[in-house]
């Protein structure tokens, strides 16, 4: 068995947690997370499917060009298209990158999906395998919903990639179905077989979590020796998810005693800025009680155990808040009186290190506008101001300002003024509520039709005069296109014009790189 203690992390939060209902993410969204990702020192990017859309391909292509110490990979489906597709986004970075190619290997799948007897897939997959290999060293074989897969088919089909030159071998339980026992009965299979055949591929797991088992069934594969685990940020994911990482790593690390010597390479101080960061453009909140991440993890409320943890913090805390990045008082850190020296040092402690001086300047004149009228100002709160700066970089249509009148009796309505081009315009609309009025009168400035399919709304921190988060989802174009979108403010109302507008600048961010890739 393998003396390789080290366990490489592959973050599929990009790909696999985009295919989260509602989850879908803007390419400089997308850029933002893989950042952080590589601050959480995470060894492999699953960046998306690059022949998925355009999107997806210039998304992982800018990713691969960004990223440095990160290895970026992309998914596709065993056919010569998928696999250039996912070859050039990657080698845009111009460095070893990995493509990341699967085929179904389970009785159901090959019969009534893929209609093929077994000889066939193997085909297919050998020659994706080799194909890859023409654009990348690195090459990921995945049996496609291997939980359900018989084992000698799996040997077979596993023997046959690794001699065209697949490195990893992953055993996705694709509906997560399996039990932690089997799941470690079916790696220690497989682990002992590509020893006997003298191969030093890696057998990885990919777990989904229908049945709430995908981080045990991940552990149990890694006691059975596997070294490659798949997993996303908040457990994000196709239905009930994926594997999450913030709990397979953490629980290594809490538990040495089972797991000795297994280490990752990651960085869990950054885990919470990592969880925020998804939460807030995915706009999924990880559940209050969801370990490690959730609000309510660290949180003690009976007095017993608040006296147990103030005696000695071990009585009733197994981790240190600090261990993943959640500073100790997260209470009032600047005032009205704060300058932007003492500001970029708070956001630089924040998580924010290397933000440019024009958006330095933004983020502070916002902050300061905020504190005439907040009067505590949080750790939060400045890391959302810095995030919804960054959030909403297209600024094609800006919100300037909202009037409205809303009576309980009358005919609600709004008067908005949205700054385009250096200009300023202005216009009103009735609609069916105060908000409606709002997106009413925006669609009529702005020339676009979009319909509000999700729409929520979260304080950053406590009291009546907290911040208001929201994150809406508009489609356009009769709902080809669905975008998501971010505002930021005191006033609710505002926050939803400027996430509104924030969706239709992603829109058309989207439709300039449609046009530019259709000219090329
Ligand atoms: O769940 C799954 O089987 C997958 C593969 C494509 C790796 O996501
Ligand atoms: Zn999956």
């Amino acid at each position: 068995m393998t003396e390789n203690k080290n366990i490489i992390i592959f973050d599929t939060t990009l790909r696999d947690g985009e295919q989260s209902p509602g989850a879908s993410m803007n390419t400089s969204e997308k850029i933002q997370i893989a950042q952080q990702l590589e601050k959480l020192n995470v060894d492999i990017i699953e960046a998306g499917f690059a022949a998925a859309s355009p999107g997806d391909f210039d998304a992982i292509s800018q990713i691969a060009k960004t990223i440095k110490n990160s290895s970026i990979c992309s998914l596709a489906r065993a056919i010569d298209g998928d696999i250039k597709a996912a070859g050039e986004a990657v080698n845009a970075g111009g460095k070893g990158n990995r493509v990341h190619t699967f085929i179904a290997t389970s009785p159901i799948h090959m019969k009534y999906k893929l209609k093929m007897d077994s000889a066939e897939v193997i085909k297919r997959a050998v020659h994706a395998v080799e194909y890859a290999k023409t654009f990348v060293d690195d090459v990921e074989f995945s049996l496609e919903d291997a939980g359900r897969s018989e084992l000698p088919f799996m040997k077979e089909i596993t023997q046959a990639v690794i001699e065209a030159g697949a490195r990893t071998i992953n055993l996705p339980d694709t509906v997560g179905y399996r039990l932690p026992s089997e799941i470690k009965y079916m790696v220690e299979q497989m682990v002992g077989f590509v020893d006997s055949i003298k191969s030093d591929a890696i057998i990885s797991l990919h777990n989904h979590n229908d049945l709430g088992l995908a981080v045990a069934n991940t552990l149990a594969g890694i006691e059975a020796g596997a070294r490659q685990v798949e997993c996303t940020i908040n457990g994000l994911g196709e239905r009930a998810g994926n594997a999450a990482m913030e709990e397979i790593v953490m629980t290594l690390k809490t538990r040495q005693d089972l797991f000795p010597g297994i280490t990752t390479n990651i960085n869990t101080k950054e885990i919470y800025l990592a969880s925020k960061m998804v939460a807030n453009i995915t706009g999924i909140e990880p559940q209050p009680n969801k370990s490690i991440v959730g609000k309510n993890a660290f949180a003690h409320e009976s007095g017993i155990h608040q006296d147990g943890v103030l005696k000695h913090q071990e009585t009733y805390e197994i981790m240190k808040p600090e261990d993943i990045g959640i500073e100790k008082n997260n209470s009032i850190v600047l005032g009205k009186h704060s300058g932007r020296a003492a500001f970029k040092d708070t956001i630089a402690h924040l998580g924010f290190p290397d933000l440019e001086d024009d958006k330095l300047i933004i983020a502070f004149n916002r902050f300061k506008a905020i504190c005439d009228k907040k009067k505590e100002i949080t750790d939060d709160d400045i890391r959302m101001i810095v995030a919804d700066e960054q959030l909403n970089e297209n600024k094609t249509f800006e919100v300037e300002a909202i009037q409205i009148s809303d009576f309980s009796n009358g005919i609600p309505s709004a008067v908005v003024t949205i700054k385009h081009e250096d200009k300023l315009i202005t216009d009103a609309s009735i609609g069916d509520g105060a908000m409606d009025a709002i997106f009413k009168t925006i669609d009529r400035i702005t020339g676009y039709n979009g319909t509000l399919i999700d729409y929520k709304v979260n304080s950053v921190s406590e009291g009546k005069d907290a911040l208001a988060k929201v994150n809406c989802k508009v489609t356009f174009d009769d709902g080809a296109h669905t975008m998501l979108g971010h505002g930021l403010s005191l006033d609710t109302m505002i926050a939803s014009a400027r996430a509104y507008v924030g969706a239709l600048n992603s829109f058309l961010s989207v439709q300039n790189m449609l046009e530019k890739t259709q000219q090329k």
